[in-house]
């Protein structure tokens, strides 16, 4: 069995869908290992998100595919763009609680990743998560100087889950 971390970010927890995303994974197979509801402060966020060249310019380059995509353009530089996108990430995530959540089951990165849905969810497919609860935009929010309301995040493969499920939680609270 395989296990991965996702986080219901302030803007799930706030709309009160905690529940609602949590029985998605569990209708899937998938079974709760462990579950916290914690309020990091920007530090803490600091230190969860990447913070290297390569992410900055990743978060930089969805975004102005999100522009091309509505026929727009980014209006600065990818680099600059990534990172005041991680900027606005910070400030969000440490803005309210959270609920972190170990999952559990055959597959379950992969699993919980097709189930969550891609980054921007107007782009996500309804049955997805972020397709069927929100509708925000990449581009709407970059507008809007903020980050993308999207619910949750999910650990992205196995190295990742491995360190972000010990961010959260330690031995002692594993099972
Ligand atoms: S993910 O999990 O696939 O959505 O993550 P990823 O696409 O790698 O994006 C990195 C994190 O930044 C959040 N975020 C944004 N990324 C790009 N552009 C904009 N405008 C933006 N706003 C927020 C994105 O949701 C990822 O955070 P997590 O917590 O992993 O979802």
């Amino acid at each position: 069995m395989e296990k991965t971390l996702i986080i219901v970010k302030p803007d799930g927890v706030k709309r009160g869908l905690v529940g609602k995303i949590i029985t998605r994974f569990e209708n899937a197979g998938l079974s709760i290992s462990s579950a916290k509801m914690l309020w990091l402060d920007k530090k803490k966020v600091n230190a969860f998100y990447p913070n290297d060249k390569e992410w900055i310019l990743m978060l930089g380059k969805k975004n102005t595919e999100a522009a091309r995509l509505r026929g727009e353009k980014l209006g600065r530089s990818e680099w600059e763009h990534g990172k005041l996108v991680r900027k606005w990430l910070m400030d969000y995530t440490a803005s309210g609680p959270v609920v972190a959540v170990v999952l559990e089951g055959s597959d379950a990165i992969m699993a919980v990743r097709k189930l969550v849905g891609p980054t921007d969810c107007s782009q996500a497919t309804p049955g997805t998560i972020r397709g069927d609860f929100s509708t925000d935009s990449i581009l709407k929010a970059g507008k809007e100087k903020r980050v993308i309301y999207n619910l949750i995040h999910a650990s992205g493969n196995t190295a990742e889950a491995k360190k972000e499920i010990k961010f959260f939680f330690s031995d002692k609270e594993l099972r």
